[in-house]
């Protein structure tokens, strides 16, 4: 079931190789129950969005946001420590 309550979020992401633009201050918001299909040509961008909210690619800029709060997501050890920090919470 699709619900109001958002649980990740980008806002502004923008990304460079080099002089190419792959990403332009990309805002996305990811509704719990959602199911999002990311839609575009061959060099849109598509893959480097998904890289980057694992951290597995570095943005240049922008901000992510989960259950609401910024988190600092910059390589996948990042979400390791937050998958921890949330499961630890659940746990007590
Ligand atoms: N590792 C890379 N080095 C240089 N340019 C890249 C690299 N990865 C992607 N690009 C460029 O970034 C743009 C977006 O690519 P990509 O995220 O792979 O798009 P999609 O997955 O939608 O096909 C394209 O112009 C692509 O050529
Ligand atoms: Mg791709």
């Amino acid at each position: 079931m699709i619900t109001d309550e958002i649980i990740l979020g980008t806002k502004g992401i923008t990304k460079y190789y080099g002089g190419i633009c792959a990403l332009d201050n990309v805002d996305l918001e990811f509704r719990k129950g959602e199911v999002l299909g990311l839609v575009g040509d061959t060099g849109a961008g598509k893959s480097t969005l998904i890289k980057i909210i694992p951290g597995s690619i570095n943005k240049d800029s922008g901000e992510i946001f989960l259950e609401g709060k910024k988190v600092e997501i910059d390589t996948p050890k990042d979400v390791k420590n937050l998958v921890w920090k949330q499961y630890i919470k659940i746990w007590h």
